[in-house]
């Protein structure tokens, strides 16, 4: 935490953090002497009845007090300032990291928590560096400084003063050291009710197509119960805190009083002196509270700051190979892969299969199979344990990233539409592309007409994930998107497993006329699909059991055959 905050906050910004300190420091200086001033006031101008400097002093003290609200404006200003231009810096560097992550990352982490990341820890962090740390540091300088001027002033008393502080310091300390636990225990709460409502909103067809309305309700008023239940355990620290400590400074300032007064009397202490140093007490709970406060804000900040190091830190396993991709036909190779995901073992093994340029590679099989994780090779979501995969030639982890991924057009079950118009769609992974490029790449997905009949043509909007298109609507989109690049290789999961029968022939259409002259690889289970196919490759607990024409397979009478008889091609 403490070389984050050298590295990434004193460092870049030093010159408005030196003056933000600064400033904070004089603050607390001219708060510092008042009191003296007052001391002045009443032992010297109010005794010997000096009309002039008591306009003098008083002019002073405005002075003063409007030198304090000065400063004490800029340091928080600064620190504002400094403070979010480092959240948006942060903010956008864990951007840049959350998107370099492997895609197994994504996979195996819950959005909600990622959020969380992006918007409570690093607000944590922005209150604990640039709201705590100072506080935490100067107000322990001002509580010193007020300890030693009182000390100066008269020891004996400020011992007495001394002995009734333990007292408060216990009080305080135990019920920080509370509400600090509660403190984690609410974030927590909230982070789920967050990540509740998150999964809620994404699910929202769900619930409403099975009326769990009522349950939903009842899940979610479970977790605000639970927050506001912690939350209320706080509040009621803080209502028992804040009388108590009142109450015992209350005793220790008669003990003061009552030890200084005799003081006073005794021609020991000033009168001024007296009123000069109970102002002195008066001001050390504010500083203590807010060290303590400082103190709590720091130890969540650092938690916060452990969890985003442990984000940034996990370490990527698919690395980009610097070379960019050869132009060429997109012979796509499998030689002898093998593949597993970190947590469990086997899922593909010793596939070798060569996909020729042109060619539509029909892959099928049972369901887990291993049919989708041949396609997250070929992406390059993952890499294979052993074996490699080779297009044109060259073993794809030799490619720069961007370079291979661009050259496959992939199409998944659910096409995944960002909400802005169409065309914005369309245009997603080409974003220099003319407007006659995105009317050809939707004509080759067979969308073009659909496009026309909607509202505003290219430019009606789609709707939260494509929510106001049919499903094959959407499916055509994807294709004219994919298109839009000219890949050489065509991968499509599932194409049509979403769609009713018409809709699947229309893609269907689109897809059988954007393959022209493409590697295409197309994961199914649809029979009309396997017919049109070039090769059948046939899948079974990652291993490939058969390859060859629908026909040969059906005349070899093996698995595949049987399967289509049983019309259990899987899925
Ligand atoms: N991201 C993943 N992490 C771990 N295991 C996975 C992951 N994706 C799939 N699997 C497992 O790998 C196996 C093959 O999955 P998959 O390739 O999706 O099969 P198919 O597409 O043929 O239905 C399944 O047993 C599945 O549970
Ligand atoms: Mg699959």
């Amino acid at each position: 935490m403490y070389t984050f905050y050298w590295q990434k906050f004193i460092l870049p910004f030093w010159p408005k953090v030196v003056i933000a300190l600064a400033s904070f420091l004089m603050a607390s200086v001219a708060g510092l002497a008042a009191p003296i001033i007052i001391k002045l006031l009443i032992d010297n101008v109010l005794a010997d009845g000096d009309l002039y400097q008591l306009h003098f002093i008083t002019a002073g003290i405005v002075v003063l007090y409007l030198l304090r609200g000065i400063f004490s404006y800029v340091y928080g200003y600064l620190m504002a300032k400094v403070g979010n231009r480092l959240i948006e810096r942060m903010r956008q560097e864990m951007f840049v990291k959350l998107q370099s992550k492997d895609y197994a990352y994504f996979v195996n982490n819950q959005t909600g928590e990622v959020i969380s990341l992006f918007s409570n820890d690093l607000t944590l962090i922005q209150q604990a560096v640039s709201v705590s740390i100072p506080e935490f540091f100067i107000e322990t300088l001002n509580v010193l400084a007020i300890l030693s001027i009182m000390i100066y002033f008269d020891w004996q008393l400020s011992l007495v003063t001394f002995a009734t502080l333990p007292f408060i310091f216990l009080v305080v300390g135990y019920f920080n050291k509370k509400t600090a636990k509660i403190g984690m225990l609410m974030e927590d709460s909230l982070a789920k009710v967050a990540s509740f409502l998150h999964q809620t909103l994404l699910s929202a067809t769900i619930v409403k197509s099975y009326s769990r309305e009522e349950y939903e309700y009842r899940k979610f008023s479970q977790r605000i119960h639970q927050a506001a239940e912690e939350f209320l355990k706080m509040q009621r620290l803080n209502a028992v805190l804040v009388p108590l400590v009142e109450f015992l400074a209350a005793i220790g300032l008669t003990v003061i009083i009552w030890f200084g007064g005799r003081e006073v009397i005794d021609g020991e202490l000033t009168i001024g002196g007296m009123f000069a140093f109970l102002v002195y007490i008066i001001n050390v709970p504010a500083p203590m509270r807010k060290i303590a406060q400082a103190a709590t804000s720091l130890r969540m900040g650092t938690v916060a700051w452990e969890r985003i190091q442990q984000f940034e830190s996990q370490p990527r396993t698919i690395f980009d190979g610097g070379m960019e991709a050869p132009k060429g036909h997109g012979l796509v190779e499998f030689r002898d892969v093998s593949f597993c995901y970190s947590q469990n073992t086997g899922i593909l093994h010793h596939i070798n299969l060569c996909a020729r340029p042109g060619e539509i590679i029909a892959i099928v099989g049972p369901s887990g199979a291993g049919k989708s994780s041949v396609a997250n090779l070929l992406l390059r979501l993952y890499d294979p344990t052993s074996g490699g995969i080779y297009v044109d030639g060259v073993d794809i982890r030799e490619l720069n990233l961007a370079s291979h991924r661009k050259r496959i057009g992939f199409i998944q079950q659910e096409p995944i539409l960002f909400h802005g118009t169409v065309r914005e769609n369309i245009r997603y992974g080409f974003p220099g592309a003319s407007d006659a490029k995105v009317e050809w790449a939707a004509r080759m997905a067979d969308a073009h007409d659909f496009i026309l009949a909607l509202p505003n043509g290219y430019e009606t909007p789609v709707g939260e994930l494509g929510g106001l298109l049919s499903g094959g609507q959407r499916q055509r989109i994807a294709i004219a998107r994919a298109l839009i690049l000219e890949p050489a290789i065509l991968l499509l999961d599932e194409p049509t497993a979403a769609l009713d029968s018409q809709s699947e022939r229309q893609v269907m259409e689109s897809i059988r006329r954007a393959s022209g002259g493409r590697t295409t690889f197309i994961i199914t289970h649809r029979l009309s699909t396997l017919m049109a196919s070039d090769r059948v490759v046939y899948l079974a607990n990652g291993c490939i059991v058969e390859t060859g024409t629908h026909g040969e397979l059906l005349q070899r009478g093996g698995l595949y055959a049987k399967a289509v008889a049983l019309e259990a091609l899987g899925a």
